[in-house]
């Protein structure tokens, strides 16, 4: 801040990468998702103003994050140390682990990694699922290169699963169970990452980074946070 009230600089710009449900998809031409509510929470306790939101393929928010074509990532974006060579995080905002997801009603019922020798196996580009692939399944010796298959949205991998061009996807556990209710795949196992998903922000941008951890800490204490949830979870 420059303490000049409703200057422009107040003003930022999101970016995310729908396709990723419940966190952030398109319905009816529109953007939603648990990750769009949540910011504009956040961003409603702070100084700051939300002017507007920008789509992105996952893998193109960090690079867009660090041109300054947007000013922060909600994107149910995994916190790494990885990541933070290149760019900050807020406090964490929900956590995950890792599912494998398979065809509904086919034979193939994995119970763990092991069990993904010699299959095709698809994940999106650029996230923890792939990262998972290529150091516990490429890696390991399980599969070859040929069969892995990156995809620049999980929507396109499921799509492919439900025709049976993949055995299986790496996914979040959120996302690939909504999948699963909404589509013809199932989760055939989960496994622990203990993820946290992170606002992202440009590594000099303390007083945003800051203003947004403290806006996240008043929505969980206001009960807004637990509405959120309700509105985009089960249960
Ligand atoms: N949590 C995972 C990661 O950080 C997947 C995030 C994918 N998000 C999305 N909006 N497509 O890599």
């Amino acid at each position: 801040s420059d303490g000049s009230d409703g200057s422009s600089d107040m003003q930022i710009v999101a970016g995310t990468a729908p396709g990723f449900e419940p966190f952030e998809m398109t319905r009816d031409g529109e953007l939603v998702g648990f990750d769009i509510d949540l910011l504009e929470a956040v961003v409603d306790e702070t100084e700051y103003e939300l002017a507007e939101w920008n789509e992105y393929e996952f893998d193109s928010l960090i690079p867009a994050l660090e041109n300054g074509n947007i000013d922060v990532i909600a994107a149910a974006m995994t916190i790494t140390e990885d990541r933070q060579q290149s760019i900050a995080f807020t406090e964490p905002y929900y956590s995950a682990n890792q599912s494998v997801l398979v065809q509904s009603g086919g034979d193939f019922a994995p119970e763990a990694l092991e069990d993904l020798e010699d299959r095709e196996v698809g994940a999106q580009s650029g996230t923890t699922g792939e990262t998972v692939v290529q150091e516990q399944l490429i890696a390991e010796g399980l599969i070859s290169d040929d069969q892995y298959t990156s995809y620049d949205n999980y929507v396109y991998a499921v799509q492919e699963l439900e025709r049976g061009l993949l055995d299986a996807i790496v996914i979040d556990e959120p996302v690939g169970a909504t999948f699963a209710d909404n589509r013809d795949v199932e989760v055939a196992f989960t496994f622990e990452t203990g993820e946290e998903y992170g606002f992202g922000v440009q590594q000099d941008a303390d007083d945003l980074e800051a203003a947004l951890s403290e806006g996240i800490a008043a929505v969980r204490e206001s009960g807004e946070y637990d509405e959120i949830t309700q509105t985009w979870f089960d249960s």
